[in-house]
């Protein structure tokens, strides 16, 4: 049975007859599809792999973010245990993991190959993965003591500002340029093979599920720092214009 052009045919029946009659007919879609998996986890996509590595990757960036103001009001108040945990997972996960062995070592020397602007960009890119590394050693320094000395507060701040603005940057045009550029290369039955690859390679490295365990690791520390809760970050309403 295809489901999807049944969902596709339901939506458009709704449409015609009105939302309500969507209603009931939506456990039995659940349920359907959750027999279509068997139990089995839902397939992720080499470059949905990828990106969501990118998504914690950009959570550790946010524990940064969110951190520079504290250094800067009162450095003996913050956590470094937690900044350490968080620089030791960007340096496993997101470092020898993610960058490494997945971006250097499958998807560059790909996309270096078509043409001179992804060229140009896949040569900063390796730059910035460089810079990130050097970060990421000096953060492990920093935070490996009782608490962060005064005289590291305003340098350590600087540093998660700079590596927060190149990394946003970074991750955001691999997502948009780099990842859609490198899927060119392969037919849909090769990028299926490459996601085995990557799966085999993620449970070489960290002896089970790599991206689960990263997760857990970042909400281990958003818990530790009082960031868990998403809530907090919704703004305020805007002045009446
Ligand atoms: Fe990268
Ligand atoms: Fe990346």
């Amino acid at each position: 049975m295809d489901i999807n052009q049944d969902r596709r045919d339901l939506m458009r029946n709704s449409a015609l007859l009105g939302l309500a009659i969507i209603t009931p007919s939506l456990p039995t879609f659940a349920l359907t599809e959750q027999k279509a998996n068997d139990g089995k986890e839902p397939e992720v996509t080499a470059t949905e792999d990828l990106m969501r590595e990118h998504g914690v990757i950009r959570r550790a960036l946010l524990v940064y973010a969110e951190t520079v103001p504290k250094l800067r009001q009162n450095a003996s108040s913050v956590d470094p245990v937690a900044l350490q945990q968080t620089a030791q997972l960007f340096r496993t996960f997101g470092e020898d993991y993610h960058e490494k062995m997945l971006e250097e070592e499958h998807i560059f020397p790909l996309v270096r190959k078509q043409g001179a602007n992804l060229q140009h960009y896949v040569d900063v890119l390796t730059e910035q993965h460089q810079r990130g590394r050097e970060i990421t050693d000096y953060i492990l320094a920093v935070t490996n003591a009782g608490k962060i000395s005064s005289q590291h507060a305003e340098p350590l701040a600087k540093v998660f500002e700079g590596f927060v603005r190149m990394y946003e940057n970074h991750a955001a045009r691999e997502d948009t340029i780099i990842f859609p550029a490198w899927k060119t290369n392969f037919t849909d039955k090769q990028l299926d093979e490459i996601s085995d690859q990557f799966e085999d390679i993620e449970h070489k490295m960290f002896g089970k599920d790599g991206f689960e365990e990263a997760e857990k690791k970042i909400s281990n520390v958003e818990g530790a720092l009082g960031l868990a809760d998403l809530a907090q970050f919704t703004p305020p309403s805007p002045p009446k214009s």
